[in-house]
């Protein structure tokens, strides 16, 4: 994992009010809740006293109150009362839990997994992609390392194999390019595979040039990728790291060019089949692959069409590097 990013780990509407909720999200127990106004709550699911997990308490306004002994924990981890040692008694300022930085964008919850404040302050997100989009998002557990899940979103070159009977029809096999575009922590790129009749890929440079206002992909660092169909049209993907060997797809198919209530529901619900049955057609290979994770520097042999994956490794140790790095400067 890579320190001191917004990971998108979850739908807002997962965590309901006055219910805590206890998921494995980076490898960690955590536990969120929401106050009655709906603001949200994470802290680390083991409570300092002797470890249970809070998601098996209540939650009373700002706090949740552990199911054991009865400790209650406000939004920033503080122990605010220990019903065994009276009302009155005052709690030691080192009776905290970890509280993690929680944002909410898009109906996705983001938390803060680092050292450092976050920074920015904000998780970065898709320009022009809002709640102005209809659409529901569906959720599919597969039990590989998020790294795999994202590579299979960036890979132009599995289409005409496991995708043959959908979006990867027509035997389009040759990989022009990539066209590909780097700024910040974000990848974007342009699919222009064709049928081989004995040439030559074409180089990036012969190919059009980007243009943002034509089909491409795009991937923000950590964790989040849309599919850029049109300005009406897209795919939201966020894959949220459970542990080293899980993740959690949350797909969206978000669309605005129909409006009229009856004939949205069934466009929408017709779209997310269609992203679903493209899913699944990934993941049975994405989950076969070995090593269970990814990383820059492995035995695997990779070809130029790799290009977007071979961006994403590059692009991910530096961030894990420099993330050390930072660590490393005494405060
Ligand atoms: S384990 Fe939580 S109050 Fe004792
Ligand atoms: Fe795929």
């Amino acid at each position: 994992m890579i320190r001191d990013q917004w990971y998108a780990v979850m739908t807002s509407d997962e965590v309901r009010r006055g219910k805590p909720l206890g998921v494995v999200r980076l490898g960690e127990k955590l536990v969120f809740w929401r106050n009655d106004s709906g603001e949200l709550f994470c802290l680390r699911d083991a409570c300092i006293h002797r470890g249970a997990s809070l998601s098996g308490g209540e939650c009373c306004g700002n706090e949740v109150i552990c199911p054991f002994h009865g400790f209650h924990f406000d939004g920033n981890g503080k122990v605010t009362q220990i019903p065994a040692n009276g009302k009155k008694a005052k709690t030691p300022e080192r009776f905290r839990a970890k509280a993690y930085s929680v944002r909410e964008k898009f109906g996705m919850i983001f938390l803060w997994w680092g050292n450092s404040e976050p920074n920015p302050i904000d998780p970065p997100f898709f320009e022009n992609l809002d709640n102005t989009f209809s659409g529901s998002t569906s959720k599919h557990p597969w039990n590989v390392h998020y790294s795999r899940a994202v590579e299979n979103q960036l890979d132009l070159v599995h289409l005409p194999y496991v995708h043959r009977n959908s979006i990867g029809r027509g035997n389009r096999t040759l990989v022009n390019g990539p066209v590909q575009v780097l700024r910040d922590n974000q990848i974007q790129f342009w699919v222009y595979n064709d049928v081989d009749r004995g040439q030559s890929p074409l180089k990036a440079d012969q190919l059009p040039a980007p243009d943002v206002n034509r089909q491409h992909i795009h991937f923000i660092f950590p964790n989040i990728w849309q599919n850029w169909i049109s300005p009406e049209f897209r795919i939201f993907v966020a894959f949220a790291p459970v542990d080293d060997a899980n993740t959690v797809i949350y797909m969206r198919t978000c669309q605005k060019f129909v409006t009229f209530p009856g004939l949205k529901h069934i466009v929408n619900g017709l779209n997310r089949l269609f992203s679903i049955k493209v899913l699944k057609e990934d993941e049975s290979v994405v989950c076969s692959q070995i090593p269970i994770a990814s990383s820059l520097k492995m035995d695997e042999k990779l070809i130029p069409g790799d290009l977007p994956i071979i961006t994403y490794r590059r692009m991910r140790e530096d961030m894990k590097n420099s993330a050390r790095d930072q660590a490393d400067i005494p405060a």
